[in-house]
């Protein structure tokens, strides 16, 4: 503990640990790759690392991030042995979307009594999406005195920036955001989400068979609803599909896309609230041609009648993993439970290694 620690904490009368951060990487795809560095950077030690393919499995993690370095640490395909001998403080888990599909990985990291920070969507807010196995989680968080927290590129951008807009208006009658990214930025796992490379027949036809659940923005909207402290009326959600003008090649298909495909797609959600205000989030996640980059905008009606926000070429996949490592202190200092961004404080820089800012009772 060194004489700044208080001030780091802000303040606090408690004292940092003393000892690094302890993280196992759960995913190591692209963007587990990016948040390994991160957190050797940020001065955590990495005691673990989970992930699937005999490609990976085996080798070191260093290596398999494409860090050039070895960490001593190989990837394993046991989480269970992994959460239960690595002793870590936090996993970072970044492997799929949606609870469902993420249940399994979450609940081996909360029986282990390991934190977890994700940037599985529907964990940003899973309240009204998936109750009751948010609810389940919680459960198990708190028997296991671990923190559960979804954060990734809608922390900053998509949530706090919005609601810090809203909290300059007198009056608010509607919010309105509108974003875009790169599939090229991330790996399979989301290209395959957004559907890139189908044919719009083959994508119609699946959405007809299985609906579609919203992917990322309905449950960003609902922090941002929630953090408002306002109540869904109605909520609505559409899906339309980007369809390429000519041949796009795309990183992460391995592959380009042919002209009458799928790039991506644009998802809307829209809800209306019990007082009054409505918002409207759209999104575009798709391949890009070249020149496109990434936006951000958003746009509060009401008194004063329009406060607009616009961050242009956001560096959404670096950013997406920034502020996952800032968030670990968070989750580590944090109440048990499965926490959300409105649960927490405000998104804060991490100038110091991580354990500067984790509080020890
Ligand atoms: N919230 C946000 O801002 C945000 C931003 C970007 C991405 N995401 C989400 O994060 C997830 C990962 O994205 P990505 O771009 O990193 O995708 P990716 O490159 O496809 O990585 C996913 C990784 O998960 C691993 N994996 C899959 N199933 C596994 C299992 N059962 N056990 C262990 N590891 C497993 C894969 O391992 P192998 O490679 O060994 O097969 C792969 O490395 C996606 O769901 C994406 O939608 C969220």
């Amino acid at each position: 503990v060194t004489d700044a620690a208080p001030a780091v904490l802000g303040g606090s009368a408690a004292a940092a640990s003393g000892r690094p951060v302890r993280a196992v990487v759960y995913g190591v795809g692209a963007m587990g790759s990016i948040l390994t560095r991160l957190l050797v950077e940020k001065g955590a030690q990495l005691v673990g690392a989970v992930g699937r393919s005999p490609a990976k499995v085996g080798r070191d993690l260093g290596e398999v991030a494409g860090l050039g370095v070895k960490l001593g640490i190989p990837v394993s395909d046991d989480p269970a042995e992994v959460l239960a001998q690595a002793g870590a403080d936090v996993a970072v888990v970044a492997v799929a979307s949606y609870l469902g599909p993420m249940y399994d990985h979450f609940r081996v990291c909360l029986e282990n009594g390991v934190n977890v920070v994700t940037i599985e969507e529907e964990s940003f807010f899973p309240w009204s999406t998936a109750p009751e196995l948010a609810g389940r989680l919680d459960e198990l968080a708190k028997r296991h005195g671990a923190t559960l927290m979804g954060s990734g590129a809608q922390d900053a951008y998509w949530m706090t920036l919005p609601s810090v807009l809203m909290g300059a208006a007198h009056r608010v009658d509607s919010v309105h955001g509108c974003t875009r990214w790169n599939v090229d930025d991330y790996g399979p796992e989301v290209a395959d989400h957004v559907h890139a490379g189908w044919l719009p027949e083959e994508f119609d036809a699946h959405v007809a068979a299985h609906g579609w659940p919203s992917f990322v923005v309905r449950n960003t909207l609902d922090a941002l609803v929630a953090d408002a402290g306002l109540t869904p009326s109605e909520v609505k959600t559409a899906v339309t599909p980007v369809i390429a003008a000519e041949p796009i090649q795309s990183r992460a298909l391995g592959r380009a896309v042919a002209r009458g495909s799928l790039l991506g797609v644009t998802d809307t959600a829209t809800i209306t609230t019990e007082e009054g205000p409505s918002f409207e989030f759209r999104q575009t996640g798709c391949v890009y041609a070249p020149g496109e980059s990434d936006l951000n905008e958003w746009v509060v009606r009401g008194e004063p009648a329009e406060l607009r926000l616009r961050n242009d070429r956001v560096p959404t996949r670096l950013a997406t993993c920034t502020q996952v490592i800032n968030r670990i202190p968070d989750v580590i200092n944090a109440p048990p439970g499965f926490l959300t961004v409105t649960d927490l404080p405000r998104l804060r820089y991490r100038h110091f290694a991580l354990d500067r800012y984790v509080r020890v009772p």
